[in-house]
């Protein structure tokens, strides 16, 4: 017996995924989803469009896809008993943060793999996923898969699985360092003299408009700063400072840095 896609994990992100093939026309019959004790809403996904859900690996079952998306703490535990699953045309792919494809690969056998890194937006189809395939992912498996991760937004492979530790720095918690920006401008707001609540109302918004700016239009986020900025006024007055020498490039250098580095600590 084969399944065309099994998912392991059906929390957060594996939700995420799940209902995103599903508004993208993958059948929900093409899905097992393994979880010991998936949401009730989740259960309600599963049900209504006809996926399979089982708590275990069914016996005698191979996977096309098998699907990772349970926290990286539990890979050890998890992976051992997934074995059964994996077959010569099964590809495995991860979206577990610094679990390596060596680790993987001491679980499950050699196999072709894909390590995979989305973002939170991926819960509203807006997120960005960075990827690795090692060499045994052949072309056809790589599109396969590439299909499966552009639900959640587009999909940048990358060439050394070492560069999924960059991308987890950049896209991966990047979402967090934009939250951080909306905090950052509603308490600068607020000391400039506005109340707490509409001073993040303002950030809020701004954040969320200049996203949705950058998002819909050509233009290069360098040309849109340029577009806000008239010589001499007030938008340059902040990038003054903004842009100084010991501004935000030398912090975010350092922030990223920070993070590289953890995910490569957590890569073992
Ligand atoms: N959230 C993000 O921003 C993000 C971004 C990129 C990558 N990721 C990666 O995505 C993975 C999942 O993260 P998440 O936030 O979605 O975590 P999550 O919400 O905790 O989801 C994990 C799911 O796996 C289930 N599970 C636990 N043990 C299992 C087992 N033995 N077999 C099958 N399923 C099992 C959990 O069930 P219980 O709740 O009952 O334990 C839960 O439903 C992580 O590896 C993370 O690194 C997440």
């Amino acid at each position: 017996m084969t399944a065309s896609i099994v998912l392991i994990g059906a929390g957060n992100m594996g939700g995420a995924m799940l209902s995103g093939w599903l508004k993208n026309g993958i059948k929900g019959s093409d899905v097992l989803v393994i979880d010991p004790g998936p949401s009730e809403a989740m259960a309600k996904l599963i049900a209504d469009n006809g996926a399979a859900h089982a708590t275990t690996a069914p016996e005698g079952l191979k996977a096309g896809v098998l699907f990772l998306a349970v926290k990286p703490q539990l890979m050890g535990a998890v992976l051992p008993p997934l074995k059964s699953l994996v077959g010569p045309e099964t590809v495995i792919v991860s979206v577990a943060a610094g679990t390596t494809l060596a680790f993987m690969a001491s679980h499950l056998g050699e196999a072709a793999m894909v390590r995979a890194m989305p973002n939170t937006p991926a819960m509203i189809g807006r997120g960005v996923t960075g990827a690795f395939a090692n060499s045994a992912v052949t072309s056809e498996k790589r599109a396969q898969v590439h299909d499966l991760l552009k639900v959640s937004g587009p999909v940048e492979w990358v060439e050394t699985e070492a560069d999924i530790d960059a991308v987890t720095a950049v896209s991966g918690s990047g979402p967090a360092y934009v939250f951080y920006l909306v905090e950052c401008m509603a308490e600068a707001g607020r000391k400039a003299g506005l109340q707490a609540d509409l001073a993040m109302r303002l950030a809020r918004e701004t954040v969320a408009g200049a996203g949705e700016l950058l998002y819909q239009s050509p233009d290069a986020a360098s040309q849109l700063r340029k577009n806000v900025t008239s010589p001499g006024g007030t938008t340059a007055a902040a990038l003054s400072v903004l842009m100084a020498e010991d501004g935000m490039q030398p912090l975010f250098d350092k922030a990223i840095a920070a993070a590289r580095k953890r995910a490569e600590e957590l890569a073992g």
